[in-house]
């Protein structure tokens, strides 16, 4: 793992708190004094929120391969205007949701190749590579209850009640523990507890590589 670690990603499948830990994280290192851009996907630029419009979309069907590519197309663009440039500039990057999402839904969980997959996403971000990438491991059972008690707006096409795909989501969270059990830029932490519990595991692990 390069040090120090300048582009973090946090990944895990839904329901795993993801976003609010991504934005306590960019809180903390904002705290400890670091100049970090927080970011996430699909999002981050205009593109990306108007794919964000489109895939998540409830009732739209989209091909899977369709869907890989709407998603990594933004990721490039993201790479172009955002993350790039603020990695050039010596800053911090957090971004919540990366390749390894398109690799473990699209791949993993929709049943494309992940090879290709994997391919794919080198062309959308130049070969660009997070340094740390932070993985929230949920049980699928306990993402899925999460989601439910949540606001129905919160939820996307792939948590809308009738459609709910535990098999899906099963190989989804599989998909990610076995991409993090390569070890190298990821690490592991287990989501289920308490979130301000997590929060300190994540912080704990990112301040010492930063
Ligand atoms: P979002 O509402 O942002 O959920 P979360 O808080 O879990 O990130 O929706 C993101 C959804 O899009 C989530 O179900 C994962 C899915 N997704 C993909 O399938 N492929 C991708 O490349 C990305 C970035 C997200």
């Amino acid at each position: 793992m390069p040090r120090p670690v300048r582009f973090i990603t946090i990944e895990g499948p839904d329901g795993s708190g993801k976003s609010s830990q991504a934005r306590l994280l960019g809180d903390r290192l904002k705290r400890e004094g670091f100049d970090v851009v927080v970011t996430r996907e699909p999002g981050g630029t205009r593109l990306g929120e108007q794919v964000r419009d489109i895939v998540l979309g409830a009732g739209r069907d989209l091909d899977a391969r369709a869907d890989a590519m709407l998603f990594s197309a933004q990721r490039a663009q993201h790479v172009a205007e955002i993350i790039g440039p603020a990695l050039a500039a010596g800053r911090l990057v957090l971004c919540d949701r990366h390749r390894d999402s398109t690799i473990a839904y699209q791949g993993y969980g929709s049943g494309l190749d992940v090879v290709e997959v994997t391919r794919l996403q080198d062309l959308a971000t130049g070969g660009l590579l997070p340094d740390l990438t932070i993985l929230l491991d949920v049980p699928v059972d306990v993402g899925l209850a999460r989601r439910m008690k949540g606001p129905p707006a919160d939820r996307n096409k792939f948590e809308l009640d009738d459609g709910f795909d535990m098999a899906y989501h099963e190989r989804v969270r599989l998909g990610y523990l076995e991409m993090a059990a390569n070890g190298g830029r990821w690490r592991i932490v287990d989501a289920v507890g308490e979130p301000a519990i997590v929060a300190e595991s994540v912080a704990g692990i990112v301040l010492a590589l930063v």
